[in-house]
C-alpha cells in the first residue's frame, strides 16, 4: 500500500472526537476501500487543554498553519459557524485540499462562492453531515436523482423541535412544558433559539433545495416560523381531524405562467397521522422527496449526535480520498437553472384555522364572507358545541399564503368572532 493521505482536522467536539475514533478503530478496512491508508496530520482546537483524549503531539491552535500544509491532503471541518470556518474552507481550498465539512450554516449562507473555489482549485466539498446527520440525503439528491426532475421535498430535518412536538402530542403539555423536558434530557441545547426558532431548519431547507432545483438558494431565501407559538390547542385541534403538528421544512418547485419559481419555507403544519413523515417521532429526521420518475422516496434516520453524524462525514471522507487517489475531483452541485426564489406571500398553502364564535343566526355566513372576499376557498367546517361556548374549525382550500393570513387578520375583527384559537398550515391532506 502507497503513502497514507494525510487529513487536518478542525474541531474536536462531539462529531469531532467520534471521527478521531472512528478512524482510529476503522482503519483498516477505510484502507481497503480507499486504497491508501488514511492518518491524522493534526487537530486543530482552540483549548488543547481540554483534549487529552487527543496525542499532544496532533493538537494545534494554528488552525491556517495545519491546513495549509504541505503534507495536509484532505481537511475535515466540524468546528460549525460562519467564521473561522468559511476563511479556513477558503483556505483549504485554495492549498489544494479537498474539504469535508458539517456546517450547514455556512454551506447555507455562502455554498456558491465555496464550491466555486473548489471548483477553481479542482477540488472537493462535500458535507453530507450538514442535513439530517447520518441520513444519506445530499448524495442521492446530487448523483442518485440527477436524471430526474425533483417536484418537493419535505423534511422534519430538525431533532430537537421534532422531539418537542412529540412530547406535546404524547402529553397534551405546551411548548415550555415541553421544552423545559427536552433541556432536562438533553434533547434541546441551554440556548434552544437555532432550533426552536427554525434557524437550523432553515439553513437545511436552503441546501436542500439547491440541490433539488439546481439553483442557488440561501438561508435568507427561506420563508422561517419556529414553534414557540405551537399551542396545546393547536395539537389537539390537529389530533381532532387526524392530524398531528410537525416543524416542516419545505421545497417546492412552483409552475407558473411566466416560469417555475423555487418556494423554500420552514413552519409548523398539521400533516395526517396517514402520511410517513406523521410517524417520525421523537429526535428523528426524515426527509420525502417527490420527484416526476422516480416517485415518493423516503429517507430516514438519526439526525444528530457524534456517531450518526461522523458515519456522514467518514462517508463523504473516503469518497473525497477516493477522487484524491484517481487524481480526480467529484462533479459538485449545479446551479444552472437559476430559478426565482417565490416570496411566501404568493405561495400557495391551506390553512386549519379554529375560531370560537357566538352560536346565532348569521355568524356562519360572516365567517364565510371574510374566506371568500379573500379569494379563499372553504374545503371543510364543523361547529362544535353551541350557545355561548361554539367553536368553528374551518380547513380551506389552497390559497396563496397572503390571502390566508389577510383572512385571519379580518376574522380578528369580526364581532361575532369571540377568539381566533388556533391558526396553522396544513400540508398533505387531500
Ligand atoms: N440541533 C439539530 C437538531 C442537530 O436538533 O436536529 C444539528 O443540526
Amino acid at each position: 500500500m502507497t503513502a497514507p493521505l494525510r487529513v487536518a482536522l478542525l474541531g474536536c467536539g462531539t462529531v469531532g472526537g467520534a471521527v478521531l475514533r472512528l478512524l482510529d478503530e476503522q482503519a483498516a478496512d477505510l484502507a481497503a476501500r480507499i486504497g491508501r491508508p488514511v492518518q491524522v496530520a493534526g487537530v486543530a482546537v482552540r483549548r488543547p487543554d481540554r483534549h487529552p483524549e487527543v496525542p499532544a503531539d496532533l493538537l494545534t491552535t494554528d488552525a491556517v498553519g495545519l491546513v495549509t500544509r504541505d503534507d495536509v491532503d484532505l481537511v475535515v471541518e466540524v468546528i460549525g459557524g460562519i467564521e473561522p470556518a468559511r476563511s479556513l474552507i477558503l483556505a483549504a481550498v485554495e492549498a489544494g485540499k479537498s474539504v469535508v465539512s458539517a456546517n450547514k450554516a455556512l454551506l447555507a449562507e455562502d455554498g456558491v462562492a465555496l464550491h466555486a473555489a473548489a471548483a477553481k482549485a479542482g477540488v472537493d466539498l462535500y458535507y453530507e453531515a450538514s442535513v439530517a446527520g447520518a441520513i444519506p440525503l445530499l448524495r442521492p439528491l446530487r448523483e442518485s436523482l440527477a436524471g430526474d426532475q425533483i417536484r418537493r421535498v419535505v423534511g422534519i430535518v430538525n431533532g430537537t423541535t421534532n422531539y418537542i412536538l412529540s412530547r406535546m402530542a404524547e402529553t397534551g403539555a405546551g411548548f415550555s412544558e415541553a421544552l423545559a423536558e427536552a433541556t432536562e434530557l438533553g434533547y434541546a441545547e441551554a440556548d434552544p433559539t437555532a432550533d426552536v426558532d427554525g434557524f437550523d431548519a432553515a439553513a437545511k431547507a436552503a441546501i436542500l433545495a439547491s440541490l433539488s432545483f439546481h439553483t442557488a438558494v440561501t438561508a435568507a431565501d427561506v420563508h422561517r416560523e419556529g414553534i414557540s407559538a405551537v399551542s396545546a390547542t393547536d395539537v389537539a385541534r390537529a389530533a381532532e381531524i387526524g392530524c398531528t403538528v410537525k416543524l416542516l421544512a419545505i421545497c417546492e418547485r412552483v409552475p407558473g405562467e411566466e416560469g417555475d419559481t423555487v418556494a423554500v419555507r420552514v413552519h409548523p403544519a398539521m400533516i395526517p397521522t396517514s402520511h410517513p413523515l406523521a410517524a417520525v417521532g421523537g429526535a428523528f429526521n426524515a426527509v420525502f422527496v417527490e420527484a416526476e420518475a422516480a416517485g415518493q422516496l423516503m429517507f430516514y434516520g438519526q439526525g444528530a449526535g457524534g456517531e450518526p453524524t461522523a458515519s456522514a462525514v467518514l462517508g463523504d471522507l473516503v469518497a473525497v480520498a477516493r477522487n484524491r487517489v484517481a487524481g480526480a475531483a467529484g462533479a459538485g452541485p449545479t446551479a444552472y437553472a437559476e430559478l426565482p426564489a417565490r416570496p411566501i406571500a404568493e405561495t400557495p398553502t391551506r390553512y386549519h384555522v379554529s375560531l370560537d364564535v357566538a352560536d346565532v343566526p348569521g355568524v356562519l355566513a360572516t365567517v364565510a364572507t371574510a374566506f371568500a372576499e379573500h379569494g379563499v376557498s372553504i374545503a371543510t367546517v364543523r361547529q362544535d358545541g353551541h350557545g355561548d361556548a361554539a367553536t368553528l374549525v374551518i380547513v380551506t382550500h389552497s390559497a396563496p399564503d397572503a390571502a390566508l393570513s389577510s383572512t385571519i387578520a379580518a376574522l380578528r375583527e369580526v364581532p361575532a368572532v369571540r377568539g381566533v384559537t388556533s391558526v396553522l398550515r396544513v400540508e398533505g391532506l387531500s
